[in-house]
């Protein structure tokens, strides 16, 4: 009699076990991803004599353990995950700016760019005569407005040295969270003698002659010259117009046709054009606050035409 109780409280007791560690199961391995992970992992796996690795019977303290491994490792594969994401953004990202820099920079060199310039005269320090067929130079400045003007096939294409210079002012900006791009560069001469007389057109030759250079008389057939960004008065009050017109002597440029000077240079104000002249010029010209007529000491009068009024 002893023996059938005894038994029996033990088969009690096994049954009322066996329900303890089948509900805490249940209710460990419940809702959320982690539980996903937890099937997985409580997967039991097959040795190759067939036992398996892992026992049926885990304790609760087991499962939430492997619960709270889990997550961890979801975490730490949601992280891996997000951080190659970025990379992977990045990566893209800059061989994005790559491409399209790549790209501007195609369009800005002509294929006629190889030539190298030639070797400028010895100034005498008086503002020299233009001579017909040359190209002036003043103090190693190539010099071209509307009282000097290039030979007609003088096609040097865009200027290395100035391109070089334009591409560490681009970056320079964009590391102060700026767009500049060139829009234009390079100009032949019957390139220009297709675009002022397009003007001419629109607006005839009096007006034409106070924003577009006659052929020959244009900085953009010297390769030294680009159009930054807008050609809108309006550019010069953004913070990409602004920007260039403190900075862009620092990499030699000068903003070649500036508010006030319009009597000087011929050219009303272009907030956007800017000529390569060499750092330690640009310097000085910005510093002065002079234009590079001034600067030289040199006029920018057509022949034919009267200076415009201050
Ligand atoms: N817009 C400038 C003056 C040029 O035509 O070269
Ligand atoms: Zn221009």
């Amino acid at each position: 009699m002893f023996c059938i109780k005894r038994a029996a409280v033990i088969l009690f007791c096994l049954f009322f076990l066996s329900g303890c560690f089948r509900g805490a199961s249940e209710v460990t391995v419940g809702t959320e991803s982690a539980a996903e992970s937890t099937t997985a992992l409580k997967q039991p796996v097959s040795t190759e004599d067939g036992e398996t690795t892992e026992s049926e019977a885990e304790t609760a303290a087991d499962v939430t353990e492997e619960i709270t491994e889990a997550e961890e490792m979801t975490e730490a594969e949601e992280m891996t995950e997000a951080e190659e994401m970025t990379e992977a953004e990045e990566i893209t990202e800059a061989e994005e700016i790559t491409e399209t820099e790549e790209m501007t920079e195609a369009e800005t060199v002509p294929e006629s760019a190889t030539e190298a310039a030639p070797v400028p005269p010895a100034h005498n320090g008086s503002a020299p005569v233009p001579v017909p067929g040359e190209i002036t130079y003043i103090d190693g400045i190539l010099v071209v407005n509307k009282t000097y003007p290039l030979p007609a096939d003088y096609n040097p294409g865009v200027d290395r040295t100035a391109q070089d210079a334009l591409w560490d002012m681009i970056s320079a900006a964009k590391q102060d969270g700026l767009s500049l791009w060139a829009r234009s560069g390079f100009r032949s001469y019957n390139d220009q003698l297709w675009q002022y007389n397009v003007y001419v057109e629109r607006d005839g030759a009096a007006v034409a002659d106070t924003y577009s250079a006659r052929p020959g008389h244009s900085e953009h057939q010297s390769g030294l010259a680009f159009d930054m960004n807008s050609l809108d008065r309006a550019f010069a009050d953004t913070a990409e117009g602004r920007w260039l017109a403190e900075n862009s002597y620092k990499y030699g440029f000068i903003i070649r046709y500036p508010a006030g000077k319009e009597h000087v240079t011929g050219y009303m104000y272009e907030p956007w054009h800017v000529r390569y002249v060499g750092i330690d010029v640009a310097k000085e010209v910005f510093e002065a606050g002079v234009c590079l007529e001034e600067y030289l000491g040199i006029t920018s009068e057509y022949a034919d035409a009267t200076a415009l009024e201050p």
